[in-house]
């Protein structure tokens, strides 16, 4: 038996038991009555066989992960055992797994972070949910990336079945960031802009989405590419005002480019390095970036003229810091909030469902080895 499959393992998927011997006695047709009843005491639910992707070190994650078989664990009472749906690949998921991201599960673990499936069983003592009902662990909690999974009913959160599937499997980690970014830093009224950087992420399409319902402009910066227009364009009929390429930013003044929409009070920074030095270019006197990304890897440079002569403010955005469990009702509220507007169609973003058999090549799209690629959303 390899190491993933011993005992350690059994902690990912909740606790294990030797319990499924008590089921096989529980089938014996000649146990006697009595002996039946005792035993019925101790029957115990089981879930079935799940399929995760696994990693054993930290490491690259094309490397270090594999598809296995984990055993049958026990449904508890107050558990609820989920068949999943969809989850996604994010840029967190990827980091979790390298071992670069703030907070890291202890291997082994099963990646992922968030989806959404279906009540495949429940315990004795849950109420609220049943067989059949869609749910989403929020708070995300680790281990997503599996066929099925056994958690404590608290971690479910009930969402309407109407919600397309691929919109439920993805609604916090990104479009939740997107809401929150645009209400906590600064207030902003109808009329006023936001600038931002990485505009084809999810959460770039959801700003740009979000602003727009509120009457906000926003103007979004892309990398160059084969095809720029085409994505301009999907952008723009997201709600995007204006859509630059960086390389059209290598301009004296940027914010001639500008027209008829104010200078941005607020900045999002997805990018860093010198996407992240056009950001600031754009904010008005005052103005504050947010950020929440570094998919460059790159640090950010700020002018010394920027601070002080137009007293820029740098702030940084973290999820996870936010979402503790006294914020879980809120969190939830926010969350049926957005499903909501993906399901009436006014929340899009581009997303492949991959097959789960075919992980590893859906994981390579998602480490950037084909190019730009839409958000790969495994499909179980
Ligand atoms: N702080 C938080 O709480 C929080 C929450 C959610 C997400 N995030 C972060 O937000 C970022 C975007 O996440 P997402 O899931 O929305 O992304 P995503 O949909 O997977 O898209 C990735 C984005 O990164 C861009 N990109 C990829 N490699 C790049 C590179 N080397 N240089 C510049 N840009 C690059 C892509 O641009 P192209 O279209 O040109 O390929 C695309 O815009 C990630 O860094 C993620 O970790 C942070």
């Amino acid at each position: 038996m390899s190491l993933v499959k011993s005992t350690a393992m059994r902690a990912l998927n909740g606790s294990f038991s030797s319990s499924s011997s008590f089921l096989v006695k529980l089938t014996q047709p000649h146990v006697r009555r009595g002996q039946a009843q005792s035993i019925r005491a101790f029957s115990v639910i089981m879930s079935p066989p799940s399929k995760a992707v696994v990693y054993e070190r930290h490491g690259p994650p094309d490397s270090v992960t594999r598809v296995i078989e984990l055993p049958p664990v026990e449904v508890k009472e107050n558990d609820v055992c989920v068949k999943m749906l969809a989850a996604p690949i994010n840029p967190s998921d990827i980091n979790r797994i390298e071992g670069v991201y703030p907070v890291r599960p202890q291997v082994p673990a099963v990646g992922g972070h968030e989806g959404v499936g279906e009540v495949h069983l429940v315990g004795s003592a849950v109420k609220g949910l049943e067989r059949g009902d869609w749910v989403i662990p929020s708070p995300p909690s680790f281990g997503t990336w599996q066929s099925y999974i056994v958690k404590d009913q608290s971690v479910w959160h009930k969402i309407n079945k109407d919600t397309p599937m691929e919109y439920a499997a993805t609604v916090i980690v990104n479009p939740l960031t997107a809401l929150k970014m645009l209400e906590d830093f600064t207030t902003l009224n109808k009329g006023d802009s936001i600038v931002q950087n990485g505009a084809t992420s999810i959460v770039g399409q959801c700003i740009i989405q979000l602003a727009r319902i509120r009457g906000i402009h926003s103007i979004n910066i892309i990398r160059d590419r084969v095809g720029s227009d085409e994505v301009k364009g999907i952008l723009r009929e997201l709600g995007a005002d204006e859509v630059f390429t960086e390389s059209q930013l290598e301009v004296k003044n940027i914010k001639d480019l500008l027209i008829n929409i104010p200078e941005p009070a607020l900045g999002f920074n997805c990018v860093g390095g010198d996407a992240a030095s056009l950001v600031l270019k754009f904010l008005r006197n005052g103005g504050t970036m947010v950020t929440y990304g570094g998919m460059s890897k790159k640090p950010i440079t700020v002018s010394t003229s920027s601070f002080i002569f137009k007293d820029l403010s740098l702030r940084g955005f973290w999820l996870q810091r936010w979402l503790t469990p006294d914020k879980a009702k809120e969190c939830r509220s926010m969350i049926d909030s957005l499903l909501s507007l993906a399901r009436e169609g006014k929340l899009r973003y581009g997303m492949e469902l991959a097959p789960f058999n075919n992980f590893h090549a859906a994981l390579d799209k998602a480490l950037g080895k084909q190019g730009s690629q839409p958000k790969q959303v495994i499909r179980f």
